[in-house]
């Protein structure tokens, strides 16, 4: 029989976990059952995603932020199709394929003019990777600053600029560098005076906390780095294309960084995408002569998918005014759950850049508020953020995740397409869990039964 893969999904659906759970991370599979978010998507659709028995989801995280302009756009998908209609050579790699060229040129055209020069790779890590050894070879330098609470992607150069340590455990040596409390310029300042970093690397709008940096601190990190001949590599994986309201984050505190790392929203949620964009007198420092013109590249990494979504998805934010609705939409998004703030204690505010949004949540004053907080923090500091996501899932049909490495918080990456509608049943949904979630004995207990197992099964799993 001819391969059929609507034939496949038609008849295998529903499938899904018991193939994860055998063949990919049975671990991951225990935590999605553990918190009930083992669910059958079949369709996406802008801010929506529907399940295999036809109910409709908001889709408040867009896949960590690649569905900024809504799942399934249809000038993204038509774009593809007609690539594939048009049997074009793909990666033939001894040639300068047309889309690739036509990519750079558009992001360059997107980019303040000091950013003339791209780099095309797959994933956000690997735009970090490609922005951490394009530093060195500028420099001639080998260490990095970073910043507690960053996030970088899981590679082992990225991963070692990552703030924290919870996923650094068990990998071993990391390249060398430092980290620095946001907004220590003091510690900055002394890092640098070394003369050996060859790059500062920061995420201007840190998108798991949300947390913005003090005034004018991101602007004297970037003279420190002149001054001291570092770069400044700003991380727009999460924030580039419209996340926060302009095309890239570091455009709302007038910085001039020498390498941006971008990637997730430019796939226009289809395909694998990233580009790395810099000076060119960075990128020539690593493509310095003939022999070196291939010393660092990616077999997929200027394919025509990945191109041709890129050029799509830049012509839609073009097109459907995309970095305004961000804006407006987010900040709709963010005053209507501040609205709820003096009804429910345990919400402290929720804060945000454009359609990146944190929740964060405090521990109630109220006696009987409080000792459910203290209860629920006990067991775990992610828990009560959960017992708030877990509920919007099964309750409202609402997906979004709980981010707080130190806080207790819960991220919104919504599509920008996202609609007044949308965001009044997000508010409503969030104040009725709200209001029910200092009453958590039960289902704590019940939960706390599910965690363990999932850290015993996955313990077990390890010494099999
Ligand atoms: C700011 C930032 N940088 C890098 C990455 C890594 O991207 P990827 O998951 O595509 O490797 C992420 C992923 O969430 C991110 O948010």
């Amino acid at each position: 029989m001819p391969f059929d893969i609507r034939r496949l999904v038609a008849d295998r659906l529903g499938e899904n976990y018991e193939l994860h759970e055998q063949y990919v991370n049975p671990t991951l599979v225990d935590v999605f059952r553990t918190i009930g978010f083992d669910r059958v998507y079949a369709r996406g659709e802008g801010a929506y995603l529907w399940d295999d028995q036809g109910d409709q989801y908001l889709d408040m995280l867009g896949g960590f932020g690649v569905a900024a302009i809504g799942r399934n756009n249809p000038v993204v998908g038509a774009a593809l199709r007609d690539v594939l209609d048009m049997d074009l050579p793909n990666m033939v790699q001894m040639d300068c394929a047309l889309l690739s060229g036509l990519l750079a040129e558009a992001l360059v055209q997107r980019t303040p003019p000091h950013l003339d020069a791209v780099y095309f790779c797959n994933s956000g890590t690997e735009s970090v990777e490609a922005s951490l050894k394009f530093a060195r070879a500028a420099t001639g330098r080998d260490r990095f600053v970073h910043f507690r609470g960053g996030w970088h992607g899981l590679t082992m150069g990225s991963l070692s600029v990552m703030g924290g340590d919870e996923f650094r455990e068990g990998f071993g040596h990391l390249l060398p560098g430092d980290e620095v409390e946001p907004g220590d310029l003091e510690h900055v300042e002394r890092l640098l005076a070394r003369e050996d970093v060859a790059a500062v690397i920061v995420e201007c709008v840190p998108g798991h906390s949300v947390k913005l940096p003090p005034d004018g601190f991101l602007a004297r990190v970037q003279q420190l780095c002149r001054d001291h001949g570092t770069l400044l590599i700003c991380d727009e994986v999460a924030t580039g294309y419209g996340r926060t309201g302009t095309m890239f984050a570091f455009e709302h505190f007038g910085l001039e960084p020498d390498i941006i790392a971008t990637s997730k929203a430019l796939s226009g949620g289809y395909v694998p995408v990233a580009a790395t964009i810099c000076r060119r007198q960075v990128y020539q420092a690593v493509f310095s002569s003939m022999e070196r013109a291939w010393v660092h590249s990616s077999s997929f990494g200027r394919n025509n998918l990945a191109m041709a979504a890129g050029l799509a998805t830049l012509s839609v934010i073009d097109d459907a005014h995309m970095l305004r609705r961000s804006a407006e939409q987010g900040a709709k998004l963010r005053d209507g759950i501040n609205s709820l703030a003096g009804h429910h204690e345990v919400l402290k505010e929720a804060r945000g850049v454009g359609c990146l949004v944190a929740i964060e949540l405090q521990r109630p004053t109220g006696t009987t508020r409080r000792l459910a907080w203290d209860a629920v923090h006990a067991m775990h500091q992610g828990l009560y953020p959960q017992m708030v996501v877990m509920p919007l899932l099964d309750r409202h049909r609402i997906i979004t995740q709980v981010t707080g490495r130190a806080d207790p918080i819960i991220r919104l990456m919504p599509p920008f397409v996202i609609s007044d509608d949308d965001i009044r049943w997000f508010v409503d949904a969030l104040d009725d869990v709200l209001a029910r979630s200092h009453r958590v004995a039960a289902p704590l207990a019940g939960m706390g039964r599910s965690a363990l197992k999932v850290t015993l099964s996955g313990r077990r799993r390890q010494r099999a």
